[in-house]
């Protein structure tokens, strides 16, 4: 186990080049540690990140006043409780099941086919900023009924807000400019959310606009916040675990063999890469009494910080956690995407995220179609790997060479 020095901080450089090297240390040795830059507390262990996440009398989501709604412009679905939620959740929920599901599947297909095509006569992408951040966006406009044509605007306001919400400390500039994107895609939303007012279709805005909580329908702000809400929690996660997937079966080519033979592998892997390097390292959680920890404690009004990462390679919920295995018996792949799911990906609890099945089928139609064009798949020469991010984290690049198509 690595050696860490008593002045160890999560918010250091040696932290965020490879946090999967501290976590056994963490997990071990300080499983409730506090950061006091940040004034929170970083949990690791499975079983306490677990009960944060389940138990919502002592931990609540208050946190996200501050951490999202500035950027969100209005309460997320994150911080509702009770009727609520439920209510809301449910609205949010339909438009990402059943047939609005299959019609959407169809769409990314075709999505997919169209970003990768240029690439392939080449024989080389990159994975993550050619195809999958841009397949990510489009994909998300394409639910929530956005025209797609506004993708790079609408992509570098997500990335303003995202900053907003993912940084663990951000200058006064960085703030005021993430302040600004969020503004403006308001700004963009409104003229759209009064048109399906008007006249709505099968989309997710015209769905929020149109459903009604205790009789009375949600206001542009309840509406704007909500279409925010989807639009940062669906677009980033995704798009990294389709390149997270691509590395781990590219490291290990007879999984990335079996997977080819046998697509009926992929949510195995998909699951499995959820588990092994969860896109969403961090979830922020506020407490509301002294909570304790065999580690330590969480004091009342304090942030604890679930680390999933740390959570889902604790050897006291998987056998060989640092080991990437489809075929592992202690995941279970039917119910990784539910809310039975072992892995914490996902979260657990009342707001477990409510795009697991969307995102499974969005990851799985894509890499299904990725796979049989991309034959002889390998990383290109001088190609360097590097993650990036502490609260999402995935790679800044994935640079692929194949068998070009003629
Ligand atoms: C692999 C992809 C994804 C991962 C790893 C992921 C992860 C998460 C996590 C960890 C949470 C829990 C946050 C918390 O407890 O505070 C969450 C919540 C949420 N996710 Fe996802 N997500 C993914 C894809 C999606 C997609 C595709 C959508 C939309 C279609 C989505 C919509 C949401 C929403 C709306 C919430 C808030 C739910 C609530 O508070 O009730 N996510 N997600």
């Amino acid at each position: 186990m690595l050696v860490v020095s008593p002045g160890f901080s999560v918010l250091s450089e040696d932290f965020a080049a490879d946090p999967y090297g501290y976590f056994p240390w963490l997990r071990q040795s300080a499983p409730v540690h506090f950061e006091p830059a940040i004034d929170g507390y970083f949990l690791s262990r499975y079983q306490d990140v677990r009960r944060v996440l389940t138990d919502h009398e002592a931990f609540t989501t208050e946190t996200l006043q501050v951490r999202a709604e500035p950027v969100m412009r209005g309460p997320v679905l994150a911080q509702m409780t009770g009727a609520e939620h439920s209510a809301k959740r449910k609205i949010v929920v339909r438009g990402f099941t059943g047939q609005a599901l299959q019609d959407q599947i169809r769409v990314i297909r075709a999505d997919a086919a169209e970003l990768i095509a240029p690439f392939l006569p080449r024989g080389r992408v990159d994975l993550v900023n050619d195809f999958g951040r841009p397949l990510a966006v489009y994909v998300t406009l394409d639910v929530l009924g956005l025209d797609k044509a506004h993708w790079p605007q609408v992509a570098a306001w997500h990335s303003g807000i995202a900053e907003f919400i993912t940084s663990l400390v951000m200058t006064p500039e960085r703030r005021r400019h993430c302040l600004d994107c969020a503004e403006q895609l308001e700004a963009y939303l409104l003229p759209v959310i009064e048109a399906r007012r008007r006249d709505p279709g099968e989309d997710l805005i015209s769905r929020l606009c149109t459903a009604e909580f205790d009789g009375i329908a949600m206001s542009n702000r309840e509406v704007t916040a909500l279409i925010i809400n989807v639009l940062a929690a669906a677009t980033e996660p995704a798009d990294k675990t389709l390149a997270l997937l691509f590395r781990h079966l590219i490291d290990h080519p007879e999984q990335l063999a079996q997977v080819r033979r046998d697509l009926h592998l992929l949510p195995a892997a998909i699951a499995e890469t959820l588990r092994y390097t969860p896109p969403v390292q961090l979830i922020p959680r506020q407490a509301q009494q002294d909570v304790v920890f065999a580690g330590g404690t969480v004091p009342a009004g304090a942030t604890a910080f679930c680390m999933i990462g740390a959570a889902n390679r604790d050897p006291d919920a998987f056998t060989a956690p640092d080991t990437f295995d489809l075929h592992r018996p202690d995941l279970g792949t039917a119910r990784s995407f539910t809310a039975a799911a072992q892995h914490l990906a996902f979260g657990t609890g009342l707001h477990q995220c409510v795009g697991a099945a969307f995102a499974r089928a969005q990851i799985e139609t894509v890499a299904a179609l990725l796979l049989p064009l991309l034959d002889g798949v390998r990383y290109s020469p001088g190609f360097h790997y590097r993650e990036t991010g502490l609260y999402t984290r995935g790679p800044a690049g994935l640079s692929l060479d194949f068998t070009p198509v003629g």
